[in-house]
């Protein structure tokens, strides 16, 4: 390693550690920096670039280096292990950047960011989002997409709307995104589920399903499941869609996690029909910030009308702001970097989870393997109960989800636990995996012995 800037990386992590740099604050300018070091302006690239790549400082184009927001000092980083928050990794958000994004679209759009506002989503994002959605092989018109307030409130409207088969009932994978399942209790909407393994779903029991139902639409997670971390073969989406046009039910594609797939050749339902039997859901809270609650759908030509009255009763219009923002960053091509980042980041700590499962897990216990996404799904020896496994981890701060809500009551296992990579630590992945399958192994031990000592007795 070149000296020099392993120097600069040095200098600037003491100075992080002792607190003379704070979270959020601007580092010296390259040119700065060559000086103080007294090297070319290159080693300080090489050093900062190197920072970036462990998460610990980001850059803002034409403006210079930042420390992450969320940057913690290792001396008194927290012992939890969070295993269960879903939103994404804090550390790689372009807060700064799209501040400027708004500060810009404030300076463009003036009042319009602050009034009521077209109920469809501003136009001039909807092109950008055509645009942006032609990466994922997703080829439609701004006249066919919605903005709307979180991908939640496109799935909330598309249950409580009728549809144009006239049919009433909803067919959703088990497990599913539990939002959904919400969602469809409180309409009091007729749901039958499908069993959805790591290995896919039984297509003849779909095509029974399809035939024998009165079934509006098959709600799908295709890529990166929640909570399995499951995604379909592309031969597995075309035969779905081929299913869907044959019975005339319309098929809900939820790809939130879709830009992270690695797999270039893996396509979107979607692309298989792209006339308006494949509804197109995409958001963006887990590559982006959800806070904004902005996330598109694509709706056949035959349903737009009707969209935008549950659309209009349900809130006018999503929030202007957040638009106009999301706009200026698409047009800026900011996005394009971001994602190279988190597709790399994401992998790489699926990559490590995985590796710490398969050495750490006790016999018995089986887990999903997801090339990337947030999610990874561990299933739990027989005797084992996720409700034990959480409350046991809980209080040695380490957070992961009892997936037994994510089921419907027909179906319900209780031995699914829900691993969610995203917000987690890199380094803190082995040592989670280490305690999870301490705690697996004690409780089945115990049970075990108590089943052996309860024989005894007859
Ligand atoms: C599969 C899936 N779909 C949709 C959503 C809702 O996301 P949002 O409303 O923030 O776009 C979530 C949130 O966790 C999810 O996991």
């Amino acid at each position: 390693m070149d000296a020099k800037y392993a120097g600069i990386m040095g200098e600037i992590k003491k100075q992080l550690a002792n607190g003379s740099l704070l979270a959020g604050s601007k580092l010296p300018s390259v040119r700065q920096m060559s000086e103080w070091f007294a090297c070319s302006k290159n080693t300080v690239i090489k050093a900062y670039s190197e920072l970036e790549k462990e998460h610990i400082i980001y850059s803002v184009p034409k403006s210079g280096y930042y420390v992450v927001n969320q940057f913690q000092n290792p001396e008194n980083k927290s012992h939890a292990i969070d295993f269960l928050s879903a939103g994404p990794d804090k550390s790689v958000m372009p807060y700064i950047e799209f501040q400027h994004c708004m500060n810009q679209a404030i300076d463009t759009y003036k009042e319009e960011l602050f009034t009521y506002s077209d109920q469809q989503g501003l136009y001039s994002l909807r092109v950008q989002l055509v645009k942006y959605l032609q990466n994922l092989q997703v080829f439609t018109d701004p006249e066919r997409l919605f903005v709307v307030s979180g991908s939640q409130q496109a799935l909330n409207l598309l249950v409580s709307m009728p549809f144009p088969n006239g049919k009433n009932h909803i067919l959703i994978e088990q497990p599913t995104y539990f939002g959904f399942i919400e969602s469809a209790t409180l309409h009091q909407v007729k749901t039958f589920g499908i069993d959805v393994t790591m290995e896919g779903i039984d297509l003849e029991r779909l095509e029974y399903i399809f035939r024998n139902n009165d079934i509006k639409f098959f709600y799908i997670v295709p890529r990166f499941q929640n909570p399995l971390g499951h995604s379909y073969t592309n031969h597995e989406k075309k035969k779905i869609v081929e299913l869907a046009e044959k019975y005339d039910v319309y098929i809900v594609e939820d790809d939130f996690l879709g830009d992270l797939d690695p797999n270039a050749k893996s396509d979107p339902l979607f692309s298989y029909n792209p006339s308006g039997r494949v509804i197109y859901v995409k958001s963006f809270s887990k590559i982006f910030l959800p806070g904004l609650r902005i996330a598109l759908v694509v709706l056949p030509k035959l349903m737009i009308n009707h969209f935008l009255r549950y659309k209009f009763s349900a809130d006018f219009n999503s929030p202007v702001l957040s638009q106009g923002a999301l706009e200026i960053y698409l047009k800026s091509g900011m996005l394009d970097g971001h994602m190279k980042r988190i597709k790399e980041l994401y992998q790489k700590k699926m990559k490590l989870l995985q590796e710490a499962c398969e050495l750490l897990l006790p016999v018995g216990t089986q887990f999903s393997k997801p090339a990337s996404g947030f999610y990874l799904s561990v299933f739990l020896p027989e005797r084992v109960t996720a409700k034990q496994v959480v409350s046991v981890l809980r209080e040695k701060e380490i957070y992961v989800d009892d997936a037994s809500r994510m089921f419907l009551p027909e179906y319900k296992k209780d031995n699914l636990v829900r691993l969610c990579i995203s917000q987690v630590n890199e380094s803190q992945i082995q040592p989670g995996v280490e305690q999870l399958a301490r705690c697996i192994a004690s409780i089945d031990s115990r049970k075990n012995h108590l089943a052996s000592n309860s024989l005894l007795r007859f």
